[in-house]
């Protein structure tokens, strides 16, 4: 893994103001822009920041697509998916057209939604190398080092595939998720991890400890492009 690029801040809330900032200057390029966006927990800090600000009208949506890094295999309106998560707390307040929201059909058969999603993927979005090339992808952080739904263990770093479904190794729910090979092929991927819990696994990959070569989120990276992680202060509480 190479030096990893960290950005600290103090509070939760400095952190989903600079990634509203930068969506604000994605949005005012005058083309197409495709944006990953995390699931789990920590997005929703920065779903409800971007509803209740400036930015809610400043960013020119029209210009935004989003998709997920990873979805549950649950219904859309299940408290457990990703994007119903995305659409109650920011897509429901914001005019953003509706064909700009590509989200991965959860409560559709896995196998089957995968292959549709690395379709739509490779149909909708520039390839650079023969594969979808974002220009942005944001990542979250389990504490056992996983991103995405790609787990420590069960993620195949050598695939061509795009897509591909995985089991959460504890609770066995069945998710769709990007492969390592097209979070590789970003323009600029940014971890963002918030809270202490988050801490000694940040500090393990900065250190490149032994435990970390285990980490998808360690071996994860824009070959090409940028990597940076997004930490508060509490994340980065381990490091020097
Ligand atoms: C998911 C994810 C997953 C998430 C991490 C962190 O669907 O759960 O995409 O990779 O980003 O598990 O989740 P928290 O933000 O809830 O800690």
């Amino acid at each position: 893994m190479s030096e990893m690029n960290y950005h600290v801040f103090e509070n939760a809330e400095q952190v989903v103001h600079a990634l509203a900032t930068s969506l604000q200057d994605y949005s005012e390029q005058g083309r197409p822009v495709h944006i990953s966006l995390s699931g789990g927990s920590t997005p929703s800090q920065l779903f409800a920041y971007l509803a209740g600000s400036e930015f809610a009208q400043s960013i020119q949506w029209q210009n935004l697509h989003f998709w997920w890094g990873d979805e549950r295999c649950v219904a859309p309106d299940d408290e457990q998916s990703n994007y119903g998560q995305a659409k109650a707390l920011l897509f429901d307040h914001i005019a953003i057209p509706a064909e700009n929201i590509h989200r991965i059909r959860g409560e559709d058969f896995a196998a089957m939604e995968a292959i549709r999603f690395a379709q739509e993927m490779s149909s909708e979005i520039p390839a650079k190398d023969g594969v979808p090339e974002f220009d942005w992808i944001l990542l979250g952080m389990g504490t056992d080092g996983h991103t995405a739904s790609l787990f420590p263990g069960q993620t195949d770093y050598n695939t061509t595939e795009i897509a591909a479904i995985a089991a959460h190794p504890e609770t066995r729910q069945i998710r769709v998720t990007k492969t390592a090979h097209l979070l590789a092929n970003a323009k600029r991927i940014t971890y963002l991890v918030l809270g202490a819990g988050k801490a000694s696994v940040v500090k393990e990959i900065a250190d490149n400890a032994p435990a970390a070569q285990a980490y998808p989120a360690a071996q994860v990276s824009a070959k090409a492009g940028t990597t940076e992680w997004y930490l508060d202060s509490e994340a980065a509480k381990e490091l020097a």
